[in-house]
């Protein structure tokens, strides 16, 4: 038995015996987080990044585009009739870093893949006051005429692995032929593209021949952003509040 008029008269006692109780608390709280996984509900429909849309998802990153868009939608009555369901956990648990944001000078972009055709983007990311005059957006011009660096996708797909992302070795040692495959339709290496990545879709995103650019990267990034979990199965408003 602790004698409490000793406890509350012992300043220094009393704040060790605090430290303690909270750290209890704490670590009760805390210590299940580090297991993560089982924080994360699994969903149908995520699969990592192929090479192309990773390789855009890294120049969305350099291009610190999540300066002003964010990528995720909450629970919330107006964000969900503007942007479609709201953002689930397992959405970004290949993204890393995640692309959550924490400004929208523009539009939330959780759900823009499918919103818009190819060519819309190509224009949109040329020049964004060629189609929304009013828009504060600037343009990405470069990315049309810069080839998009390849051959060291096989080394951010190891990186990627590295932090939890289930990405094999087959999908490692084919991240080059993988990331040609997407952009041709007609390519040998579809096949195996969509066995290895299921629902990939494969077309030149940036509508002109030749080399591969920055472009067709980033717009395969864009189109595949929230189209891999199919939400005609999830109710939005059964956790609306
Ligand atoms: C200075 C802030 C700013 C930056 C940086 C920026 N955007 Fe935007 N973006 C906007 C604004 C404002 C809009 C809304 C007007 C428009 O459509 O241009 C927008 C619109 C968009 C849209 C259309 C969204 C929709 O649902 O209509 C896409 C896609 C987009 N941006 C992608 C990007 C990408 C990719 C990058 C990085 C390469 C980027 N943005 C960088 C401000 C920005």
């Amino acid at each position: 038995m602790i004698d409490h008029g000793k406890l509350e008269r012992n300043s220094i006692l009393m704040v060790v015996c605090i430290l303690l109780v909270v750290s209890i608390g704490g670590l009760v709280e805390i210590a299940p987080l580090f297991y993560l996984e089982s924080t994360i509900e699994k969903v149908k429909g995520m699969r990592p990044y192929t090479p192309l849309e990773l390789a855009g998802r890294n120049i969305y990153v350099r291009e610190g585009c999540y300066n002003c868009h964010s990528q995720m939608v909450r629970p919330l009555r107006d964000e969900i009739e503007r942007y479609g369901h709201y953002s689930l956990a397992a959405e970004s648990m290949y993204d890393h870093p995640f692309q959550w944001g924490s400004k929208r000078t523009g539009p939330d972009l959780a759900r823009v893949g499918g919103k818009y055709s190819d060519e819309w983007h190509f224009t949109h990311m040329i020049d964004p006051r060629s189609l929304v005059p009013e828009s504060v957006m600037p343009g990405y011009p470069f990315l049309a005429k810069t080839e998009v660096a390849e051959l060291d996708m096989a080394a951010h797909l190891r990186a990627n692995r590295a932090v939890g992302v289930p990405y094999s070795d087959e999908m490692i040692a084919n991240a080059e032929s993988d990331l040609l495959a997407q952009l041709d339709p007609d390519a040998d290496g579809l096949d195996g593209l969509q066995q290895r990545y299921p629902g990939a879709k494969a077309r030149n995103f940036d509508g002109k021949s030749g080399a591969p650019t920055e472009m067709d990267a980033l717009i395969a990034y864009l189109q595949v952003i929230g189209t891999m979990v199919d939400f005609s199965v999830y109710k939005a408003s059964d956790n609306l509040r």
